[in-house]
Formats: C-alpha cells, sequence, structure tokens
C-alpha cells in the first residue's frame, strides 16, 4: 500500500453507531467479548452446541502438540445432516434454503426439504461411483444449486472436496488434481457468462490429458449450457443419469470432528500452490457462530446474500457451511454483475427483499464507478446490514457503501480473515461496534490478535507491524495438504508460538486494527491472491520469453494491477502485438485474473549477488517512485537503464 493511502487511514475521522433498533435486538452483544475473555474455551464449547453431535464433544482444544490443533476430538457429527436434515426434522423442510437466480434468468426456489433429497441422491451417487471415505473429490463447477449439493453429498459421505474456481485453467486444475489426488471431478458442460454459455467440461478433458491425474476414475458432469460437449465413453456420466435415478434416502454417518472436511488451494510465495487443510468439527462451529454473529442473522426473516463464487473460502464458509448450518435462506446469483445491465444486482436486492449483503471492495468500487443513478433506480429498503471482505476497503468506498446501498442505515461489517483462518477472525459487531470507515477494528469474540513488530514484539498503539493471531481458533488450517514443514514455515516460524498472516497492519490509538495489504510477494487483484512466482512462470514458459519478474503495483480499481518486466530472447523485442500475445498467453496458463494490466520489456532485471530479483526497485518503477535502497544490487547501472527506457513508466 502506497504512504498516499496509509496517510488517509490515519485521517479517517467519520464514526457511525450501531442503529438503535438493531443494538437491542442484536444475537450477540459486548458481553460476549467479556465472557471469552474470561472463558475463551469454554466460550468455544458453548458455541459448538450450535450444531448437532452424534457424540458430544467432552474436550475443546488438544494443544498438545502445537501447532497441530484438535478442536473438540472426541466429538462425531456429519457437516451435512446439520447443515440441511436436522433443520428439515425441526419442521422447518419448506423453508427456501437457496433462491437461485440464474444469469439468464431462470430461477429455482430449493427448501431445505429439497436439499435432503438432492443432497442424499448425490451422496449414494458418489457412493455407486466407488468414492469412499476419504477419497479427494475436485469440483469444478459454476454458480448453480448443484455445486452446494455436490459439496454436502461429499461431507455427508464424508469424501473431502477440493473446488477449484471455474475461472481458472485447465493447468491450474490438472496441478489441483495431482496435489489432492482426486479420484472424481464433478464439473458441468458450462455456465452462462455475459450473456454466453462458457465451457467448463474442456479444460477438465485438458486437465486429464496431463500426468499425474491417471487416478481419477470418474467425470460427472451437470448439464447445464446444454452446449456440446465431448464425452469419453467409460469415464464421463451426466449428473442426470445417475443422480436422478438415486435413492432420496440415504443415512448420513457421523465423523469425527478432525476428519477433513475440505482442500482449497491458495497461492503462496513460492509458486506451487498450498493445499489448506480445513476440517469438520471446529469449522462447522466458527463459520455458524460467526455467521450468527456478525451478520445478525435471523433465519426466520432475514434473507441473505453473499456475491463471492462458492470457488472461494468466503463461498465455502459463507454460502454453503455457516448459512446452511444456522438454517439460513439465501440468494444464489449465477452471473456477472452487469449482465444485461448494470443494475443486476441492485434488481435481485430488490427481487428477494435481501436484508443481509455480503461483496467484496472490488466490487463496490465499480458500482460506485458505473454511478449512483444505477442502484437509485431499485428499492433497496430491505437491507439491513452489509458485509465486505477480501482486502482492505478504502473510506470512500465503505462510506459509499453505506449511504448509496444502505441508505445510510446499515452498519457496514469488514471483516478480516483467509483461506488459512477458514472464518472471519476480525470484524465490527452491527449491534455493538461503533464503525469506522476502512478498519476492520476488532478480533471477534473468542479470537485473539494483535500487531507485532520485526521482534515479535506487540507494538502501542498508533503504530504499525505484522498482523499476528496468538492464540489458536477452531476453524484454523490444520496443516498444507500434504506438507506439513511448509504449514511451519509458512505460518509459525516466522514468530515463536504466533500465526504469521502475512498481512502489514496498524493499530491506531484507540486499538483498533487497520489492514494494510500483504507483506509478501503475493499480489492481490479485485479481491483475489496472486503469486508472482506464478505469473512469472507462465511469462517464462513463452517461447520468446527469457526472464521475467511480476510485480503488483498500487491500483485504484482492483488493489494492486499486475505488471511485469521481462526479457526477450532474440530480436522479439521488434515484434508488434508481442505484449498482447503474452498477456493472452498468461491468461490461458493461470485464467483472466492473471492477465498483467501491464507487460515492460527490459534489458536486464535488478538482482542480488544471490540471484533473487529484487521486486522492490521493480515495485518504485511500476508505481513511479524515486528508488529505494541500490546497495544490494550485483549491478546498479540496471535500474537506471530501466528507468531511461521508460519514461513516464507508469
Ligand atoms: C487475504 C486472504 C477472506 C476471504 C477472501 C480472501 C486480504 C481479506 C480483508 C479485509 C483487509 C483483507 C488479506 C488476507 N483480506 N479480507 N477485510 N481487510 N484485507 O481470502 O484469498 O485467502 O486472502 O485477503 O490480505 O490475508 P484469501
Amino acid at each position: 500500500m502506497s504512504n498516499e493511502s496509509l496517510a488517509n487511514l490515519l485521517k479517517e475521522e467519520r464514526r457511525f453507531a450501531p442503529p438503535a433498533e438493531l443494538a437491542a435486538n442484536a444475537n450477540v452483544t459486548a458481553e460476549a467479548y467479556d465472557r471469552a475473555k474470561a472463558d475463551r474455551l469454554g466460550f468455544w464449547a458453548e458455541q459448538a452446541r450450535r450444531l448437532s453431535w452424534e457424540t458430544e464433544p467432552t474436550e475443546t482444544l488438544d494443544w498438545s502438540n502445537p501447532p497441530f490443533a484438535k478442536w473438540f476430538k472426541d466429538g462425531r457429527l456429519n457437516v451435512a445432516y446439520n447443515c440441511v436434515d436436522r433443520h428439515v426434522e425441526a419442521g422447518l423442510g419448506d423453508r427456501v434454503a437457496i433462491h437461485f437466480e440464474g444469469e439468464p434468468g431462470d430461477a429455482r426456489a430449493i427448501t431445505y426439504a429439497d436439499l435432503q433429497r438432492e443432497v442424499s441422491k448425490a451422496a449414494n451417487a458418489l457412493v455407486e461411483l466407488g468414492v469412499r471415505t476419504g477419497d479427494r473429490v475436485a469440483i469444478y463447477m459454476p454458480m448453480i444449486p448443484e455445486t452446494v449439493v455436490a459439496m454436502l453429498a461429499c461431507a455427508r459421505i464424508g469424501a473431502p472436496h477440493s473446488l477449484v474456481f471455474g475461472g481458472f485453467s485447465a493447468d491450474a486444475l490438472a496441478t489441483r488434481i495431482q496435489d489432492a489426488d482426486a479420484r472424481v471431478v464433478i464439473t458441468s458442460d458450462g455456465g452462462y457468462r455475459r450473456g454466453k454459455p462458457s465451457a467448463l467440461k474442456p479444460a477438465v478433458d485438458e486437465a486429464l490429458t496431463r500426468p499425474g491425474t491417471e487416478n481419477v476414475r470418474s467425470v460427472l458432469v451437470v448439464r447445464r449450457t446444454g452446449e456440446e460437449t465431448a464425452w469419453t465413453e467409460g469415464r464421463d456420466v451426466w449428473w442426470h443419469d445417475l443422480v436422478d435415478r438415486q435413492s432420496e434416502q440415504h443415512t448420513p454417518q457421523a465423523f469425527e470432528a478432525e476428519h477433513p472436511l475440505f482442500i482449497l488451494y491458495t497461492s503462496g510465495t513460492t509458486g506451487k500452490p498450498k493445499g489448506i487443510l480445513h476440517t469438520s468439527g471446529g469449522y462447522l462451529t466458527q463459520v455458524a457462530y460467526t455467521h450468527h454473529a456478525v451478520f445478525d442473522l435471523k433465519p426466520e426473516t432475514d434473507v441473505y446474500w453473499c456475491t463471492a463464487d462458492v470457488g472461494w473460502v468466503t463461498g465455502h464458509s459463507y454460502i454453503v457451511y455457516g448459512p446452511l448450518a444456522n438454517g439460513a435462506t439465501q440468494v444464489m446469483y449465477e452471473g456477472t454483475p452487469d449482465t444485461p445491465h448494470k443494475g443486476r444486482w441492485w434488481e435481485i436486492v430488490e427481487k428477494y427483499k435481501v436484508t443481509l449483503l455480503y461483496t467484496a471492495p472490488t466490487a463496490i468500487r465499480t458500482c460506485m464507478k458505473w454511478g449512483d443513478d444505477i442502484p437509485a433506480k431499485f428499492d433497496l429498503s430491505s437491507l439491513r446490514v452489509l458485509g465486505s471482505v477480501g482486502e482492505p476497503i478504502n473510506p470512500e468506498a465503505w462510506v459509499w457503501y453505506r449511504h448509496t446501498i444502505g441508505g445510510d442505515r446499515t452498519p457496514v461489517v469488514d471483516t478480516w480473515w483467509q483461506t488459512e483462518t477458514g472464518a472471519i477472525m476480525i470484524s465490527p459487531l452491527p449491534g455493538v461496534t461503533e464503525a469506522k470507515p476502512g478498519s476492520a477494528q476488532v478480533p471477534l469474540p473468542g479470537i485473539a490478535a494483535t500487531v507485532v513488530d520485526d521482534d515479535a514484539g506487540e507494538v502501542p498503539n498508533g503504530s504499525g507491524g505484522y498482523l499476528v493471531l496468538t492464540e489458536p481458533w477452531p476453524s484454523m488450517l490444520r496443516t498444507v495438504w500434504g506438507d506439513d514443514q511448509r504449514y511451519l514455515d509458512t505460518y509459525w516460524s516466522r514468530f515463536e508460538n504466533r500465526y504469521f498472516a502475512g498481512d502489514g497492519a496498524k493499530k491506531d490509538e484507540d486499538g483498533d486494527i487497520w489492514l494494510l495489504g500483504r507483506v509478501d510477494d503475493v499480489m492481490l487483484v479485485s479481491g483475489h491472491n496472486i503469486s508472482t512466482t506464478e505469473v512469472e512462470s507462465a511469462l517464462v514458459s513463452h517461447p520468446k520469453v527469457a526472464e521475467a519478474a511480476v510485480v503488483g503495483a498500487a491500483d485504484p480499481q482492483t488493489t494492486q494491477a499486475i505488471c511485469a518486466f521481462v526479457i526477450l530472447r532474440g530480436t522479439a523485442a521488434e515484434e508488434e502485438g508481442l505484449v498482447e500475445e503474452l498477456r493472452a498467453h498468461v491468461a490461458q496458463h493461470l485464467g483472466p485474473i492473471a492477465k498483467p494490466k501491464r507487460i515492460l520489456p527490459v534489458d536486464e532485471l535488478p538482482k542480488t549477488r544471490s540471484g533473487k530479483i529484487m521486486r522492490r526497485l521493480l515495485r518504485d518503477v511500476a508505481e513511479n517512485r524515486a528508488l529505494g535502497d541500490v546497495t544490494t544490487l550485483t549491478d546498479s547501472t540496471v535500474m537506471e537503464l530501466i528507468q531511461t527506457k521508460l519514461p513516464g513508466a507508469a
């Protein structure tokens, strides 16, 4: 984050008190902080009672082998039963679980009773395909109800799922299938994006030609677009052929609280994505509690909508597991916010009378850019709490969100968390906290977080440093799939006994926390973490690229924009259209989200004596700043060369 925006944060003095009525009826009040402080484990044991356990846990936390946590380890439960069946058994079968809105305008209302039948059939289908408890299932799907059904079916039979975002390429999918050693892939012919069918199955076909994916026996394919799809006999099975003929009865079996629920890949600095492992009892406890607390969910009357894709952790925790465990009614939307018009989201809020909305700063900034007159055309008066997640939200966007979307009535909750934390960790509570635009403010009850300096010392109020979590929490990652050492190295070695989140943060004079972005080399683009190394590897895989260095440069629209410096081979520099070709190449390898905004051909890259590229200096160039310390460069003239080649580089 640039110094300029830091200064802006410091100047922010607007304050917003919780609405009196919301505060008077809030699910969680200030007393929860005291209770959790007095007895943190007792507090979480109490929250675990939100769930239905086949065997109640007697031990809350086993931290005898830190940082490998076991929460509720002698408890047994079935996650899908908790998200579906128990609501039906409680007489809520007719409650709508999902109001699905397809991009072309097709709509389906799915009740909890419907969901119970669909999940049971899908679970029986997976069993028929030979999926056993513990087998991994890769899910590469659009935003349709079958994706949720597939996830819950996996949970029901204890087969950990690994979702791969539908915007990722065949390469990315193949790497994730290999690493998790998936046995079955669930996909669809495609989904609707920007008014057109967008195919998914061809990427699965391509991924399964790669070495290391041989263990995939079956591909289960949902028909969504009806477009023609290549077919591999004996491997590919239509969902409507297999699932539809299954029995609607499936008895869920209870698993241990620490049974793996899912793996979700997140970019790391060293290129290879990390398979973040989440387990069952602790994860479900914390996603259910935080969804109840942070959104003040009243399941009988609220209509909740999280705009994230289920392929990201936000979708796992706050479309699937948290809201369904709480018996919520929610909206699920397939498409893009501007199809067929830029008011589509607000039309959906009006249509379903959405009360709780959860989205990302990048979307909020885009809507700001499109203009206030668009949301003004719709009735948004149903909204009562607005949430933000994924990156720091700048105060302007925060205030715009509250004012233009929330009619100045709605609290905005800026929720900080990560794929690794599994659930929200730092956030205001809508009925308690006096909100400060741009700050996630305080750790939730039962969560311990602080900001430390280089030597692990807690910084005083008014100072910045690194965000750390100082106590284990129920929905924490348990390890990096197949790589305990990487779990230790990435999260637990920077500071002793502290979880290192990789984010810079600052405590203000009141001790409230302001997040300042990633401290390492992972770029944050429109709410997605993208590793510099992955983009560099993609560039270098092009025959005309000799070397590449990628940095994230501050960008008002997307937080960071990908800026690549490349050394070309031979006379490639003179070729017209090469830069465009390289951008397309990256998009093809990693997906469109990773496409560099700018590619600058250079003759040399700044490197340290040990051969490490000094991205810090390139970031200075990309952000039009005076260069920082160049003394560790092998050749200090390199930067001059780059700068003279690029007058007005940014
Ligand atoms: C990183 C985690 C959490 C689900 C979506 C992203 C950034 C997330 C905030 C926020 C400032 C935030 C952090 C974090 N981040 N929420 N409210 N304020 N920064 O999950 O892909 O694992 O990314 O997103 O840098 O470390 P993720």
